[in-house]
């Protein structure tokens, strides 16, 4: 079969992974043809495509980001996009589309399989806010970054007593935030799913510091958090063709209003695309090349319209419309049962 790849949206550690894993058994066990659509549906759109083999993956395993390159144009949202993708399926004879993507480009794959094409899903995103899958590769990754940035944090915040507010990534959900706060220990974890109140957590923080000797603290913030009485801060009005506000500006909101409030010498330090560069982990490598064999044998079986995912440990084909639309929020039970027992204590 002659099969393309396309990788949309922000980019994530594991996305060569799971190309080469892709490759690796396609051409080995079936004897496929590879080719990728350069940076997303735009290269679908415009027919601009790159060569995809065995060689020319090698070595891509450990690297980060994606060699094909991505990015978040919509064909739904451009004059003849759809048209357009279509045409360049027949032009570069395509017999099926691997989109490796999270809720946006995995939305188009969906539209698109209900016009006849034949697609299949990988699921990714650093967020792990994507439904029908209980993990996708890059959220290990990010949460491993930025477990690191907090540890650095701790002795610098306790030198200068100090507290230190870090904003992780995370638009809908607060995975990364959980995640990177209870490994590293945070004195307070703010995510979307709980609006926070300003005052609670200045009063928690006064509470560490002048009653149990801790005068230095860390504040783990996910950019999607609000504060309960008012809107998130936004550092742009850009929407993207998916209609998403660019984020990132909650962390130093934050750290002036906790200062403002306890008098207490405060920092902000935004994480931002570190989370997304570079390496990936041993287990994103792992979960990636999974998810990468898993979506050629989708392919070879025909599962149009079907996404590959993580559930109780193995890897099962879902439909497309189960991931998208509605994300995957952190469960309370792991934010209050176990986060919230270490807050401002
Ligand atoms: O891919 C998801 C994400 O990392 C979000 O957490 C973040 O809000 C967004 O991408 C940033 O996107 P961009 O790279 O376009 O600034």
């Amino acid at each position: 079969m002659r099969v393309a790849m396309l990788t949309g949206g922000g980019d994530c550690p594991g996305l060569n992974a799971v190309m080469r894993a892709v490759v690796r058994r396609g051409e080995r066990t079936y004897g496929d043809e590879f080719l990728g659509f350069v940076d997303g549906w735009r290269g679908v759109i415009d027919g601009v495509t790159m060569p995809l083999s065995v060689e020319t993956l090698r070595g891509t395993l450990p690297r980060g980001g994606t060699v094909i390159g991505s990015s978040r144009t919509n064909p739904f949202k451009i004059d003849g996009g759809v048209d357009a993708c279509q045409a360049s399926l027949e032009r570069f004879e395509v017999d099926a589309l691997i989109a490796i993507g999270g809720d946006d480009t995995l939305g188009v794959a969906d539209k698109l399989a209900g016009r006849g094409v034949h697609v299949v899903g990988v699921p990714k995103t650093i967020d792990n806010d994507l439904s029908a899958t209980e993990l996708t590769f890059g959220f290990d990754t990010a949460v491993q970054i930025a477990t690191e940035a907090i540890d650095r944090l701790h002795t610098t915040a306790e030198s200068h007593h100090r507290v230190m507010v870090v904003e992780v990534m995370g638009r809908h959900a607060g995975h990364i935030a959980v995640w990177s706060g209870i490994a590293g220990g945070a004195t307070m974890i703010l995510i979307p799913e709980e609006p926070f109140d300003i005052e609670a957590v200045c009063s928690a923080l006064r509470d560490r510091h002048e009653n149990h000797g801790k005068y230095a603290s860390i504040v783990v913030v996910a950019e999607g958090a609000v504060p309960s009485e008012g809107s998130a801060s936004l550092v742009s009005g850009e929407v993207d063709q998916f209609g998403h506000v660019r984020l990132g500006g909650i962390g130093m909101v934050l750290a002036n209003a906790i200062e403002e409030r306890t008098g207490y010498e405060t920092r902000a330090t935004i994480l931002g695309h570190v989370q997304r560069g570079g390496t990936p982990t041993a287990f994103d490598r792992v979960l990636a090349t999974r998810f990468g064999i898993a979506a050629i044998e989708a392919v070879h079986a025909g599962a149009w319209g079907q996404m590959v995912a993580l559930q109780a440990g193995d890897i099962v084909r879902v439909p497309l419309i189960e991931a998208v639309g509605k994300p995957k929020l952190v469960d309370p039970a792991l934010y209050h049962g176990v986060a919230e027992v270490f807050f401002a204590s």
